[in-house]
């Protein structure tokens, strides 16, 4: 059997695998180290995509098959021919006309999944917060470069002061709990971004991968702004820059995208539309929480962009509360 790796390090890995000529993809992950981070978000993924994918078997590649292999677990879906990232597709320039034309196909594949609903409860946000915002901020503070810089008031990102997100957590657990007055969930992809998004020009169709069950609660609004992630905070350009840090300040500066810029405008144009004032802030703050959520992961794979990442959740906090 043929192997090209696709993603991933010694833990975990995403391979496109053919055998006598036949394309499937495999993920794998050990089964021993780093389970919290590794195989336990691993399981998460295969049991979505069994589920969603018996329910909307159009949005989602089949899986086709499940193994132990050299101490690992690997799971093998069907391969999407043709198909590029929508984050590829976007950052290879296509016509504004193609960029619509995806897009209304994503907002069409969304509200499908997104229209199956079920009551929630506003403890729900307030235990999310404090999970994914206050506890991920602890968790990184026996890092010591780290520890440094989040102590300090300010902040520098690419030469623009702002306070440090740190000292902010309980003003940002009275602005949730100020907008989050109507607790309601839907089935989610849980890890939306556009690099999680698979498209085929050819057929305009949407495929959904890398799913993950770890949202606390699954709300509307968290997919919402993990597509911001990507296609406002620009999530996947920092993440291949290496930041440079100098005391309390860091910079990486990304390359403008044209196609990344013309598709969040038809997204913050459809989230301005789509969303009540309430709903607005939230998906702000949750994407504010993207990134911090983030930081025990890189802490564990990549330690240089932990800095970067904050300082981009800082920012993005600060915007928040001006304009609330
Ligand atoms: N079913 C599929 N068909 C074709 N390509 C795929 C498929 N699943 C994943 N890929 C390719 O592999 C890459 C990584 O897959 P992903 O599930 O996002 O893994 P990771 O957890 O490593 O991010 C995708 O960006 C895409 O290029
Ligand atoms: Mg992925």
């Amino acid at each position: 059997m043929e192997r090209i790796k696709l993603k991933g390090g010694s833990l975990a890995g995403t391979y496109h695998c053919i055998d006598k000529g036949f394309s499937f993809i495999r993920k794998q992950v050990s089964l021993t180290e780093n389970r919290e981070f590794g195989f336990y978000r691993w399981f998460s993924q295969l049991k979505k995509l069994q589920r969603l994918g018996r329910m909307f078997p159009e949005l989602f590649p089949k899986v086709i098959g499940i193994g132990l292999e050299g101490g690992m677990s690997y799971f093998d879906l069907e391969f999407i021919e043709n198909s590029v990232t929508v984050h590829e597709f976007l950052t290879k320039n296509p016509s504004p006309k193609d960029v619509e034309r995806l897009f209304s196909e994503l907002v069409r594949t969304m509200d499908i999944l997104h229209s199956v609903k079920m009551p929630s409860f506003v403890g729900g946000f307030e235990l999310y917060i404090d999970q994914e915002v206050s506890h991920a901020l602890s968790f990184c503070m026996d890092e010591p470069a780290f520890r440094q810089f989040a102590e300090h008031k300010k902040i520098v990102f690419n030469g623009k002061e702002i306070p440090s997100l740190l000292h902010r957590i309980e003003e940002f657990q009275k602005l949730a709990a100020k907008h989050y007055v109507k607790p309601e969930e839907c089935l989610t992809h849980g890890n939306i971004t556009l690099e999680n998004l698979l498209y085929v020009p050819s057929k305009n169709r949407i495929v959904f991968i890398d799913l993950y069950e770890e949202n606390y609660i699954d709300t509307v609004w968290n997919d919402y702004s993990q597509i911001a992630q990507s296609s406002n905070s620009l999530y996947e350009l920092y993440n291949k820059k290496t930041p440079i840090v100098k005391r309390n300040s860091v910079t990486a500066e990304v390359e403008y995208s044209p196609g990344l810029a013309a598709f969040n405008k038809l997204f913050q144009k459809f989230l301005q539309d789509k969303l009540t004032p309430d709903e607005r802030v939230l998906t702000s703050l949750y994407e504010v929480s993207q990134f911090t959520r983030m930081l025990p992961f890189k802490k564990t794979i990549a330690k240089d962009k932990m800095i970067l990442f904050y300082a981009l959740a800082s920012e993005l906090f600060d915007q928040i509360t001006k304009h609330d």
